[in-house]
Parts: structure tokens; C-alpha cells; sequence
């Protein structure tokens, strides 16, 4: 998908589509009044007919108009542009596009929806652009992967229609910083959505380095002789299962002054979840190639951390294994000792994310990673409690944690935090180790951060379940089932926060 600035008015803009936004409320802008005029006010009898109410993500298309170059035009609605958020606005632009991809499509135009905040009108503007960016280019890709038959397919080129004056160096920077950020939210959607038969801890691995030297970070890969040697037992008992061998990956990228401080990234990658040995349920397993969501989200966002060159020195590490029932399958009540020396009694094996983590935070750490984020697919508690679109957050570290919170609130990807009172520690304790790998019945999201809480010595941390928005049951207007790559935008936001911290 190629796509560019424009500054051709409304109705002069060439191409199969034409995309514009409808406010529910609140002036119409400059460029939308003079489409109506030029369509002879079909949009005011459309609106009085309430055949166009504007409401946010209500989508209206039109062949065939008149007084337009653009061979369709698609009417989608704003919202209360006043409430407007770039969560929804990107929420509406992906409607768009998911509207119009289901064919072959040459070329679209999109109007830029009126800017919102006046007081911070430039600054919005760019923010606008580069949604309009990453929503183009997320909205035109699905789950086609094996179909004979496509059901979506991108668009040749889209052209961002801006006033005259906007047309600046700036405006373009967000463009492409867009569509750096779109392509790493549709790599993780791609990596989430290949089956696990595809992607297991070596491609994975294969895929990371390809990466890495395609775009100049550093890739650093252990195999398992090297996991043996880092003494990461933790990890190598959820690997044990499996045939396929494990592998932790370490990115870095470094684009900041000396002295700066070390963001560490930290995914889990289990690229197939059976639940060993506590085997699930299949209903359970069906969707359990979304396991390693959490690396994928991690490879991806350094990628784009580094093709931005955001002035951040950032670190990403992805523990990947499979989970499986192998003859050498850890065992309930096989007693583990992690890398930092902690001992853990298996209590469940389908808690296999923790183990995995535990020794991907204290390695991060080894390697100078001093503010911590961790995303992982972890717990279904997580989702009885949150649903299957908000993020759980724990910490320990409110400062830090703040800081995650209010990217997501700009990015408009929905995060809770949760407590993480101390009265939680009981319930990971065990009679014959240290700790045991799972909690008891009730708190289960909270208790397998707890966990976590365990390795990541006195750094500021924050854990990031995304169990149940990683990947999404079936398709809504907005976005496609499958792989989402929730999290990325946000990430991406949080290092752009990073490069001012001390
Ligand atoms: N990968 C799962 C969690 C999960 C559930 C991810 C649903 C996505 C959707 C994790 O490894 C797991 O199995 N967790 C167990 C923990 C329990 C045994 C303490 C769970 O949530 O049931
Ligand atoms: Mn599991
Ligand atoms: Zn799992």
C-alpha cells in the first residue's frame, strides 16, 4: 500500500473510493460543506431523512454521485466530534476501510475528519494522520492467509486529502511514522494468526533475526544448550514437553544519548499452549496458537521503535517455547529452580506462561534492562474479569505504571489496572518450595502477577495481560477476528514518552 499526502479538494480526488467523515454533532468543516454543495445538498437531505445520522462508526455508501471524481463515496460517522478520541477515530477509520477491502481496490482517498481540538489544532492534525495511516493499512488485512478465495485485499494506494496549507514536513513525518506503525501491528496480527504447526520457537526465532538485519538491530538468539547454561529451569520445564526446542530472543536497539535509561520489553511466546500434562479442554486449546502474542507484540514494537529511531535505548526479549505432553513433560508436583535461584513447585502445568516469564524478567534484567513492561496471554481470570477488549495492569510501580496508562488513554486502547495487594503472596506459597505456580481458586489474574512480581528484583515493572484482547473470537465493523496486535500502538507511545525520562 503506497500512501500519500494530497491537497486535491473533496470532489476533484480521483479513485474507486472516497472516504469522508460525518460529524452527529457540531459544524460541519469547510471541505464537507463544500461536498454537499457540490452534490446539490444530498448530504442535508440524507441527514434530514436520517439516512446519515453521523452516529460514531455508522457507515452510509453511495454509488454513482454526481458532482464527485471519485466513483464511490463512503459516508462514516464521526460521532460526537467533541468526545471524539484517537481509540475511536481509529476505531471509525478501520470501519472504513474494513468496509471497502472486501474487493480489489486501486486507489482511495480519505478526507481527514475535521480536527477536533482547536486550541491544539496542528499537533492533533498529525496525530490524525498518522490514525489514518495505521487504520488503512490494519483495516485491509484479515485472516486470508489459507483461503483460495481472499476476502480482503489491500488497497494499491491511498491519498490523505489535506488542506492546502497542511501539506508540511510534519504532516508527512506522521505519515510515515503511520506506516511504520500499521505494518508492526499487522506483522503481530500475521504472527498470531499463522498456526502453531508455522510458527514455533525456531521460525519464530528465524523471523526475529530476519528482521533484525533487515532493519539494523541488534538480534541476539539462545538455543537450548545456551538456556542450559544461563541455568533457566523455569523455562526449560515448559519447553520440556515438546519436540520443538526452545529459544529466547533478545532485540536491542539503541538510539539514545549515553547514560540513557534501558526500556525492557519483555513477551511471552508460547507458541502452542495444549496446557501440558492439566491438559485443556479442546474447546479450551482451539484458539491456543495465540499464546505467544505477547513476543509477537514485543518483536514487532521494537521493529518499529527502531525504523521510527526514537531517541530510546530499549531491550525486547521473547521466551518462546511450546507447551506439550512429550514423554519428558514436566510433572505436578516436579519442583523447578528458576534462574535467580527461586524454587517452584508445578502445581499445573497449563501455568506455564509464569515459568516462562519468571526467567525472561530476571535475564532482561542481566542485561540492563531497568524499566520493565511484560505482555502476556497469561490468565483466563484476567478475562472473566476484564472481558475480552480491556488489558490488566499490575505493577509495582504506580509512577511507571502511570506512565503505561496514560499511553494507552492517548492511543485509546483500553487498559484496567488491577491491585496487587500483599495479602495476594500467601496464596503462591508452597509446602516443599519456594513458591508454587499457581494461586488458589479466586484472583487468578492477580496471583500469577504475583508471581511474576517475584523476578523482577526492585525494578519498576509493569505486567500487561492481554489473554483476552490479543485475539478477538469473531470479526466486529471495527477490526477483524483473529490476531488484533493490541498493544503496539500503545508501546510505540510509551518509548516516544521513554526518550524524555531521566
Ligand atoms: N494461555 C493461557 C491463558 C489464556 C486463556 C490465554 C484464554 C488466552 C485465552 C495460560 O497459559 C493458562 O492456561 N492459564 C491458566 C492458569 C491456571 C492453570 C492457573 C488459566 O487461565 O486457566
Ligand atoms: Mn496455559
Ligand atoms: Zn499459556
Amino acid at each position: 500500500m503506497q500512501i500519500q499526502l494530497d491537497n486535491t479538494p473533496l470532489t476533484a480526488a480521483a479513485g474507486d473510493w472516497l472516504i469522508v467523515g460525518i460529524p452527529e454533532t457540531g459544524a460541519w468543516s469547510n471541505q464537507l460543506t463544500a461536498l454537499n454543495q457540490a452534490l446539490g445538498g444530498q448530504l442535508t437531505r440524507l441527514h434530514e431523512a436520517q439516512d446519515l445520522t453521523g452516529k460514531l462508526g455508522d457507515v452510509v455508501a453511495l454509488r454513482d454521485v454526481p458532482g464527485i471524481k471519485a466513483k464511490r463515496l463512503l459516508l462514516v460517522g464521526l460521532g460526537k466530534t467533541d468526545e471524539l478520541d484517537e481509540g475511536q477515530l481509529f476505531g471509525v477509520l478501520t470501519t472504513a476501510a474494513r468496509h471497502i477491502s472486501t474487493k480489489k481496490t486501486d486507489r482511495v482517498a480519505v478526507s481527514i475528519p475535521s480536527v477536533p481540538d482547536a486550541s491544539s489544532g496542528r499537533d492533533t492534525l498529525v496525530r490524525v494522520v498518522e490514525i489514518a495511516a495505521i487504520a488503512m493499512q490494519v483495516g485491509c488485512v484479515g485472516q486470508d492467509i489459507y483461503r483460495g478465495e481472499k476476502k480482503r485485499f489491500t488497497f494499491e494506494r491511498v491519498d490523505l486529502l489535506v488542506e492546502p496549507d497542511q501539506n508540511s514536513l510534519e504532516l508527512q513525518a506522521a505519515l510515515d511514522a503511520g506506516a511504520i506503525v500499521g505494518d508492526a501491528v499487522n506483522l503481530t496480527r500475521e504472527l498470531v494468526n499463522l498456526p502453531a504447526k508455522v510458527v514455533y520457537p525456531e521460525t519464530f526465532a528465524d523471523r526475529a533475526v530476519a528482521l533484525a538485519k533487515a532493519y539494523g538491530l541488534k538480534c541476539e538468539v539462545l538455543d537450548q544448550p545456551a538456556l542450559e547454561q544461563e541455568k533457566m529451569g523455569s523455562l526449560l520445564a515448559v519447553a520440556a514437553g515438546s519436540d520443538r526446542p526452545p529459544r529466547l530472543v533478545c532485540l536491542e536497539y539503541n538510539g539514545a544519548k549515553p547514560g540513557a535509561p534501558v526500556l525492557g520489553l519483555i513477551g511471552k511466546g508460547v507458541t502452542f499452549d495444549s496446557g501440558g500434562l492439566s491438559i485443556k479442554s479442546n474447546d479450551n486449546m482451539l484458539t491456543m496458537k495465540c499464546d505467544m502474542a505477547g513476543a509477537a507484540t514485543v518483536l514487532a514494537s521494537v521493529v518499529a521503535i527502531a525504523r521510527l529511531k526514537l531517541p530510546v535505548h530499549v531491550v525486547g526479549l521473547m521466551g518462546l517455547v511450546e507447551n506439550m505432553t512429550g514423554g519428558s513433560a514436566m510433572k505436578l508436583g516436579d519442583v523447578l529452580t528458576a534462574r535467580s535461584g527461586v524454587t517452584i513447585e508445578v502445581q499445573n502445568t497449563d501455568a506455564e506462561g509464569r515459568l516462562v516469564l519468571a526467567d525472561v524478567l530476571d535475564y532482561a534484567i542481566s542485561r540492563g534492562a531497568q524499566y520493565l513492561i511484560d505482555l502476556a496471554t497469561l490468565t483466563g481470570a484476567c478475562v472473566v474479569a476484564l472481558g475480552e477488549e480491556i488489558v490488566g495492569a499490575m505493577t509495582n510501580n504506580q509512577e511507571w505504571c502511570d506512565a503505561l496508562l496514560d499511553a494507552s488513554e492517548k492511543t485509546g486502547e483500553d487498559v484496567w489496572q488491577l491491585p496487587m495487594h500483599d495479602h495476594f503472596d500467601k496464596l503462591i506459597e508452597s509446602d516443599v518450595a519456594d513458591i508454587r505456580n499457581i494461586g488458589g481458586k479466586w484472583g487468578g489474574a492477580i496471583t500469577a502477577a504475583k508471581f511474576l512480581e517475584r523476578f523482577v528484583k526492585d525494578k519498576p515493572w509493569v505486567h500487561l495481560d492481554i489473554a483476552g484482547p490479543a485475539f478477538a473470537s469473531s470479526d466486529k465493523p471495527h477490526r477483524e477476528g483473529g490476531g488484533t496486535g493490541v498493544m503496539v500502538r500503545t508501546l510505540v507511545e510509551v518509548a516516544r514518552e521513554f526518550a524524555t525520562r531521566k
